[in-house]
């Protein structure tokens, strides 16, 4: 566990512990403020994300923008944003399980010392790394669990509210949760 963020952000840029450092063009470490009290976690950087080093920055980020918009957060102000992996997997592909046990330590080390006191997870993989393995986004989304003092949920991912649009205003709606869950917090933001 490293105490330093920047020895952590540059720790990860150099890291070969799976097979995802072969194809990439950038570890996408993450982005927000670092003493955020909210933290929102994907899955693994696309295409997009690779080129520029950034998460969600691709279709699905403009969304998730705009789901931050709706309850007035902001990427660079009031969150952080990171993935369960930080190297993106070929074609997109879901990250294996020996992928996801190679990262989580960064990930871990982020939380550390970021120390949130919410995590939204993004999608499936998230929700079933960081709350439950057999996870249901469709049946769990909106529900809260309190985790080590940190208070949990998982959300649609936004690839999937725009493969299923169907789906987009319970998405919004999740984050109308979140806001009533920042309010009931007390959180200042
Ligand atoms: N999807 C994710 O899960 N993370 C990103 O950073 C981009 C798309
Ligand atoms: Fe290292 Fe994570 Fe990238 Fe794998 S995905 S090489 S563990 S930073």
């Amino acid at each position: 566990m490293l105490d330093n963020w920047d020895a952590l952000r540059e720790t990860a840029l150099g890291c070969t512990a799976c097979k995802l450092c072969r194809g990439r063009q950038h570890v996408v470490f993450g982005v927000g403020c670092p003493t955020a009290q909210i933290m929102l976690i994907g899955e693994g950087p696309g295409q997009h994300e690779d080129e520029q080093g950034e998460p969600f920055v691709g279709r699905s980020g403009q969304l998730m923008d705009k789901m931050l918009r709706y309850i007035d957060l902001d990427r660079s102000r009031n969150v952080y944003i990171a993935n369960i992996v930080k190297c993106r997997p070929p074609q997109n592909r879901d990250p294996e399980p020996e992928e996801i046990a190679a990262c989580m330590g960064y990930l871990r080390n982020q939380v550390a010392l970021i120390r949130p006191r919410i995590i939204v997870c993004v999608g499936r993989i998230a929700a079933m790394t960081l709350i439950q393995p057999d996870y249901k986004v469709t049946r769990q989304h909106g529900e809260w669990v309190l985790k080590n003092g940190v208070w949990m949920m998982g959300t649609f991912h936004p690839a999937a509210l725009l493969r299923n649009p169907r789906n987009t205003p319970t998405g919004f709606s999740d984050f109308l949760v979140l806001r009533e869950k920042i309010a009931e917090l007390g959180l200042s933001i």
